[in-house]
């Protein structure tokens, strides 16, 4: 027997079926086949496999329709609505009870596994899960291969025919021959492993799950919900980039009182540090004294940024990053001035916890260091896991069980102390953020801290046109972008940024996070005629569009605040005009502000040069936006 389950606008389909003792599902959207029939299921230690031997006992229809606010995200209102289908399943021979909870709605599906309370469930262990997606072999895929080091998600994005993959983290996307858009991805990454793709067969995948050092993948007690599985999926690129699919698969809001979370700017001591004019360390170059620290402030101030970052500012920061106390100063860093000098100005203070992997000493003192902070006054933290990743004594991968273990209770600590947080070299996000929004962002890209390490090898121009279809599906990237003095080298290092100005200036509304950096140093800015474009900017959004789009081409983004509309358009390496109608606009004049590279600007040449002019248009005008190679166009829209 099967069992069909259609989203509400009845394009897209999913039959689920046991098969010869097997859990099976397959997905089409108007007729074309998307996932052909792949299996389903899990091995648990000293048990038979879930893979087979099943007996599907009872099923239960639902619809879910509702809609929510987010505290911030790119839309004011969230629409969930799907098409639900429980499938109660137990193997005879052994008793025990899988189910699978399947959802699908016109974006896309999820579905997930749930281990009912049964007996002989009380602690037990997942050695494997054999989640298939049996994809189109002739898609085109963008996609990281996988891995287990802390830096497997800050890497290029590789386009290549889907047969030819062999592992992938996720996201993964994929365009079909007949123009459809796909993401595999995952929604509520909770006490699990993260889950990477491996090739079973040209264009056909098996989950691997990221392992606990014993090589077990999950050690669980009770009953238990897996994350869902997830395919978003849409006619456009842009309906991928749009889609709330993934926060729709996750948990309300389960704070209270989201007051204190405040989207916004920030700025901070660290582009400085990344191009090696000052130092983490102590010493003659230190960047985080207490003096630089009040230009940021004063600097946020200026451009109404929300918070003021300083990294270095603790004992022991930088070289081995071993000894650190995150409560104690740097001698040059006055902790209570600067704090009493933020507050005064309406700023607040992001502390940085660089663990370097040290995470069983970070764990264990977490709850002091927040409640610290707290009664501080400090609003943020920014984490991070470089390199290595020790847990309960022993080198662990970044996305093992424990591992996420650690950084949901980072989360949890943190919102119990009103912190926000913003996590480098942790786990990919899965839309946990619309649980705890205290979760402000986490990195798992190539930002622009690898922008700039390789010269002409940094990130490409490409890599931007990318990750709005593939790593920002899973939510807000810390990506650091708006450094407009892409050729800044204090240090002789020999690199820069691989775009011109005005390209990183649309960068900081076409990436999305409700935290948003703008990485360059106060006096880049001061010097640069794009910073008027940054100042007041909105991070997060009541509506949000993305128009013309080709994934590793160009996209065009639009998100309004109010009444005002951000426009962020950017091109690979090939210069491209783009013809823009702005009919997403309201009724009435507008006045466009437009900042793009200067007539002349070259990515490679001259990159720095923005032109800067208004505009009177309204719904009916077209923007004729001429793009150089690795430009880009940033537009404010407000009505006149
Ligand atoms: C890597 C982070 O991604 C970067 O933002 C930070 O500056 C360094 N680690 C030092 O903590
Ligand atoms: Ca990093």
């Amino acid at each position: 027997m099967s069992v069909e389950v259609r989203s509400p606008d009845g394009l897209l389909r999913v039959v689920v079926a046991v098969v010869d003792g097997r859990l099976r599902y397959e997905v089409a959207r108007r007729g074309r086949v998307l996932v052909a029939s792949s299996g389903l299921g899990l091995d648990l230690a000293g048990w038979p496999s879930l893979t087979g031997g099943l007996v599907l006992e009872s099923l239960q229809h639902n619809t879910i329709d509702e809609s929510w606010r987010p505290t911030w995200g790119s839309d004011a209102i969230v629409r969930n609505h799907a098409n639900e289908c429980v499938l109660r399943t137990v193997r005879p021979t052994s008793g025990l009870r899988l189910e699978l909870v399947v959802r699908v709605f016109d974006d896309g599906v999820g579905f997930r596994y749930r281990l009912p309370a049964q007996s002989g469930l009380d602690a037990y262990t997942v050695t494997a899960e054999h989640t298939e997606f049996a994809l189109p072999p002739t898609a085109t895929s963008w996609s990281l291969e996988a891995g287990k080091d802390w830096n497997a998600d800050e890497r290029h994005y590789r386009r290549a025919p889907l047969a030819d993959v062999r592992t992938a983290q996720t996201p993964l996307t994929l365009s079909t021959v007949d123009g459809q858009h796909l993401v595999v991805h995952e929604a509520a990454l909770v006490d699990y492993p993260s889950m990477t793709l491996a090739a079973i067969g040209p264009g056909t995948f098996t989950s691997e799950l990221i392992s606990l050092p014993d090589g077990a993948k999950a050690r669980l007690r009770g009953e238990f919900r897996t994350p869902w599985r997830t395919l978003t999926i849409g006619d456009r690129p842009g309906d991928l980039a749009e889609s709330h699919l993934i926060e729709n698969l996750n948990e309300p809001c389960a704070l209270a009182d989201t007051s204190w979370i405040t989207p916004g700017t920030y700025v901070g001591v660290w582009w400085e540090l990344q191009r090696r004019h000052t130092t983490w360390t102590a010493g003659p170059h230190h960047g985080a004294t207490t003096a630089r620290t009040k230009e940021y402030i004063d600097f946020a101030k200026e451009m109404g940024a929300g918070h003021v970052l300083a990294e270095g500012w603790n004992s022991n920061s930088g070289g081995t990053w071993s000894g650190q106390d995150f409560l104690t100063p740097q001698e040059d860093f006055d902790l209570a001035e600067v704090l009493r000098y933020a507050r005064a100005k309406g700023v607040g203070f992001v502390a940085h916890n660089e663990t370097r992997g040290f995470v069983d000493d970070y764990d264990r003192s977490l709850e002091t260091i927040f409640a610290r902070y707290a009664e501080l006054g400090i609003s943020a933290v920014k984490t991070g896991y470089a390199t290595k990743f020790v847990l309960g004594g022993v080198h662990r991968s970044h996305f093992d069980q424990e591992a996420v273990r650690h950084y949901q209770r980072v989360v949890d600590v943190a919102a119990r102390n009103r912190l926000m947080i913003i996590a480098h070299e942790a786990i990919k996000p899965t839309g946990l953020s619309r649980t705890h929004p205290n979760l402000m962002s986490g990195e798992g890209v190539a930002g622009m801290e690898q922008q700039h390490y390789k010269g002409e090898h940094g990130n490409p121009p490409e890599q931007a046109t990318i990750l709005p279809f593939t790593r920002f599906v899973g939510g807000p990237a810390d990506y650091t972008p708006g450094v407009l003095n892409v050729t800044w080298d204090p240090a002789g290092l020999g690199t820069r940024v691989q775009t011109t100005a005005a390209a990183q200036l649309a960068l900081c509304t076409l990436f999305f996070s409700p935290a948003q950096m703008l990485a360059d140093t106060p006096e880049n800015y001061r010097a640069h005629p794009g910073t008027e474009y940054l100042r007041g900017l909105p991070t997060t959004w009541d509506e949000t569009r993305f128009l013309d789009c080709g994934i590793g081409d160009h996209v065009v983004s639009a998100r309004r605040k109010g009444g005002t509309w951000y426009l962020g358009a950017i091109t690979d390496e090939h210069e491209r005009t783009l013809r823009v109608p702005l009919s997403f606009l309201g009724p009435g004049p507008h006045l466009a502000e437009i900042f793009r590279d200067a007539p002349g600007t070259s990515w490679h040449h001259d990159p720095l040069p923005v032109d800067v002019r208004t505009e009177a248009v309204d719904a009916s005008s077209t923007l004729a936006l001429r793009l150089v190679a690795g430009g880009g166009a940033a537009i404010r829209l407000t009505p006149s």
